[in-house]
C-alpha cells in the first residue's frame, strides 16, 4: 500500500478531499500522518475522526528545526509527503531525502502569484488586482526554492467580473481537491515520468 504523510495548517479540505478518495477506492492509499504546524488545526480534528496518527508541532516552538522533526517521525515510513494547506516552508535533510516525493498545492497557475509570502486568500486578492481572466490551482513537487518545482498538474477557472477574493477562492478549492487526488493518483500508481523539469503523464 502506498503510504502518505499530510502536512497542513489550517481547515484542511483539501485532506478531507484525500480522505474521501481513500474511502471511495479511487485511492489505493493510507495517510500514515497528519501534521500540523499551528495549534488548532481543525485538520487535526479531521485526522483523529479518522483515527490517522496526528502530531502538532508548533512552528514557533520549534523553529528552524520544524522540518527536522518532521524528518524524524516520517522517516522510512512514508512514500510521499503531501502539503495540503501548509504554509511554512520545509528546509534541509528533509528535501534530500524525500527528493520528488513531497508534492504541493497552491492557489494559482504558477508561475503566476506564488512564492514567499504567496498563500491563501492573498493569491486571489493580486489575482483580482491584476485582472486575470482565468485562475486557477497548481500540484507541484517541492524542491529548495519557494513554488518552484516541476508542475505535475494544474486546474484552471473562468474569473467572473463580481468575482470577489472570496468567491473565486472557493471556486479554485473545489479544483484544488480534484487536483490534488488526481496527482496523488498518478504519484503512487507510478504514472508520471520526469524529463527535465518537465513532467509527463503516462495514460
Ligand atoms: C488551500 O487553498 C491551499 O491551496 C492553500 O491553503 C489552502 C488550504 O486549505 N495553500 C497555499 O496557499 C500554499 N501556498 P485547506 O486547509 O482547506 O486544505
Amino acid at each position: 500500500m502506498f503510504k502518505i504523510a499530510v502536512l497542513i495548517s489550517g481547515g484542511g479540505s483539501n485532506l478531507q478531499a484525500i480522505m474521501d478518495s481513500i474511502e471511495d477506492k479511487y485511492l489505493n492509499c493510507s495517510i500514515e500522518f497528519v501534521i500540523s504546524d499551528r495549534e488548532g488545526a481543525f485538520g487535526i480534528e479531521r485526522a483523529k475522526s479518522h483515527n490517522i496518527k496526528s502530531f502538532v508541532l508548533d512552528r514557533k516552538s520549534y523553529g528552524n528545526t520544524l522540518s527536522d522533526r518532521i524528518l524524524e517521525i516520517i522517516d522510512g515510513r512514508v512514500d510521499l509527503i503531501v502539503l495540503a494547506g501548509y504554509l511554512s516552508i520545509l528546509n534541509g535533510n528533509i528535501l534530500e531525502r524525500f527528493k520528488n516525493r513531497i508534492i504541493n498545492i497552491h492557489p494559482s497557475l504558477i508561475p503566476a502569484f506564488c512564492g514567499k509570502g504567496m498563500y491563501g486568500i492573498k493569491v486571489h486578492e493580486k489575482a483580482l488586482e491584476y485582472g486575470v481572466k482565468v485562475a486557477g490551482c497548481t500540484v507541484h513537487f517541492v524542491d529548495e526554492g519557494t513554488d518552484t518545482g516541476s508542475i505535475v498538474i494544474q486546474k484552471s477557472v473562468k474569473v467572473e467580473d463580481d468575482d470577489t477574493p472570496e468567491t473565486l477562492q472557493k471556486r479554485v478549492l473545489v479544483e484544488e481537491h480534484k487536483a490534488l487526488v488526481e496527482a496523488i493518483k498518478l504519484i503512487s500508481e507510478e504514472k508520471i515520468v520526469l524529463q527535465g523539469r518537465k513532467i509527463c503523464s503516462i495514460i
